[in-house]
């Protein structure tokens, strides 16, 4: 009798322990961790929601519209830096890690932030900034101080070609020279973003140290994980050779284009990013990257061997496809796909132009919103949303240059107008600012508002937010879409793209018209070893029959068609 206590004692702390390490992990039957099956969603602070009235949104404002979020299907927001920061460039120059810029609000209100999240299951992850400071930082303003300062090596610094020469050719992001002269050392820093973002040296234990224990400290206050900005320009070259310059010309900036070898990519990174998976592991955090990779190969790299680096890379290849191309998305979607890392789609950001006019005509703006929503929403892989790209949010440039708000646009103007466009005030109702605030909003509201907001577009089945609403719902309850394997149809169709998910014979189909007249398709299932007769409408951007046979869909002019065959 004891020895079948204990064994039964033994089996419980088996089972137990089991169960444990799996809700740490939270991985599911088949193998996906929670992340793979959720949908992010990007918030721009001080765009989102102003709970103070001062013009600029903030923390509490999020936490006041994570019901909203919930209502839409959002599993997790990441926020872009809500960190003490000058703001030159926007927060993406932190001066203090451990706080909250005082425009935004509080620890407090982080706090509570995350914790409402929780009660309804939508996580929050942070920005890690951690490529470059503000020249703010106290780490910096030590740095410069003096070139024996024990912080001097925490920056790049670098003595000049000749007097008033930087060290060698590099170019930043943002025009001009990436470096600039210090005259109290008489000595160049780097930064390849905006002067007053010095690069840090990566290549110095103490600040690999420091900025693991900013993501520490954060897990520890119960964020679910970090976007990492900018990690390819995180490390030079040791020698600081010079980038070779490509042909003649000159980028918006009138700089010379150069190929960038030697500032980007450099293969050390990949070993900061392995050992900031393990402290993320430890926590259960999950890493998304911002990743700008000309080629598969680099998308690849990533994701590390046995997938033990970033998480989730953004596969940005996929925004750069800037028309609407069933060739062309085709081509990256099966790269990305068979990659063999999870694959993260996002079809814009706070630095790429807004989805809606991107890709619309002027004419079908809104089928057209439906139908990326239905291609992203609809693949194999983890989605990435921007905020207020569910409510056809679109780009609001601005039209003089004193009104650029961003470094970027204030120093490539009229070339470069910047990123404002894509940054402006969310669009919760009709009223005075889009309902964003009672005050005069830090960029204009774009005047289309009246019409496209979250109020308006609730009561309208037919919006491009119920539409979104009803996308993600299909995907979080749908097998196929979660898990089925993506199949390309109809390779050779110049005008419409068309692929199935299948899971253990459970097909969900998807035909998206990319052009402006209907078209008939019909889907050569067999040569793909699937079959169906006829397919059962789950969603579509136009009114669809119920029932429709594959091998005879009409499809309205950049209509969206998704069914399920069993
Ligand atoms: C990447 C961020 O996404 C972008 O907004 C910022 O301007 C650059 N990092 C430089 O800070």
């Amino acid at each position: 009798m004891r020895e079948r206590i204990l064994i039964a004692f033994i089996l419980l702390m088996i089972v137990s322990g089991s169960t444990a390490r799996a809700q740490k992990n939270r991985i599911d039957e088949e193998g996906h961790p929670w992340w793979q099956h959720a949908v992010f969603y990007e918030i721009y602070p001080r765009s989102f929601a102003d709970s103070n009235n001062d013009g600029i949104g903030d923390i509490p404002g999020i936490t006041s519209k994570l019901d909203y979020l919930q209502w839409l299907g959002v599993d997790a927001i990441w926020i872009a830096p809500m960190f003490p920061s000058p703001q030159v460039d926007w927060g993406y120059d932190i001066s203090d890690y451990y706080g909250v810029n005082p425009d935004y609000g509080t620890l407090k209100d982080m706090d509570e932030l995350l914790a409402r999240g929780k009660q309804r299951n939508i996580r929050v992850l942070l920005d890690f900034v951690s490529t470059y400071t503000s020249d703010q930082h106290k780490w910096f303003q030590e740095s410069k101080s003096s070139r024996d300062n024990p912080k001097r090596n925490w920056y790049i610094w670098r003595d000049g070609k000749g007097p008033g020469q930087p060290p060698n050719n590099w170019t930043s992001n943002f025009g001009g020279s990436a470096w600039k002269y210090d005259s109290t050392t008489n000595q160049w820093y780097y930064h390849y973003f905006y002067p007053l973002q010095p690069n840090l040296n990566w290549r110095n234990p103490e600040v690999e140290k420091s900025l693991f224990d900013v993501t520490r400290w954060w897990y520890k206050r119960g964020v679910a994980g970090f976007r990492l900005d900018a990690v390819d320009v995180m490390f030079v070259d040791a020698g600081f050779r010079d980038n070779p310059v490509v042909g003649k010309g000159k980028n918006a900036f009138g700089d010379p284009m150069e190929h960038e070898i030697y500032d980007k990519n450099q293969p050390e990174l990949h070993g900061i990013l392995r050992r900031l998976r393990k402290v993320a592991d430890e926590y259960n955090g999950v890493l998304i990257g911002e990743t700008w990779t000309n080629d598969i190969a680099q998308l690849k790299a990533y994701y590390g061997e046995n997938g033990n680096e970033v998480n989730m890379p953004m596969d940005f290849m996929f925004t750069m496809i800037n028309r609407l191309s069933p060739q062309d998305f085709r081509k990256q979607i099966q790269w990305v796909d068979g990659s063999g890392g999870w694959p993260v789609y996002v079809l814009s950001n706070h630095d790429i132009r807004r989805v809606y006019d991107r890709y619309g005509d002027g004419q079908h703006n809104d089928l057209i919103a439906k139908l990326m929503a239905t291609l992203y929403l609809t693949l194999r892989g983890t989605a990435v949303m921007y905020y207020g790209e569910e409510i056809g949010m679109e780009n609001n440039d601005p039209k003089r240059p004193e009104d650029v708000k961003d470094s970027m646009g204030k120093l490539g103007w009229p070339k470069e107008k910047g990123r404002d466009g894509e940054r402006t005030p969310m669009q919760w109702n009709d009223s005075l600012n889009a309902g964003f605030s009672k005050a005069t909003p830090w960029l204009p509201v774009d005047d289309r508002y009246k019409s496209y907001n979250v109020e308006s577009e609730k009561k309208n089945p037919n919006s491009i937010l119920n539409y979104y609403r009803q996308l993600l719902s299909m995907r979080h309850t749908n097998k196929a879409l979660l898990d089925g394997k993506y199949v390309a149809l109809n390779e050779e169709d110049p005008n419409v793209l068309s692929y199935a998910r299948n899971y253990k014979g459970q097909n969900v189909l998807v035909v998206l018209n990319m052009s402006c007249v209907t078209r008939k398709v019909s889907l050569n299932l067999a040569s793909k070893g699937l079959q169906a007769k006829s397919a059962r409408t789950l969603l579509a951007s136009y009114n669809a029959p119920s029932q429709v046979d594959p091998k005879e869909i009409s499809i309205e002019p950049f209509g969206a068609w998704i069914g399920e065959t069993r």
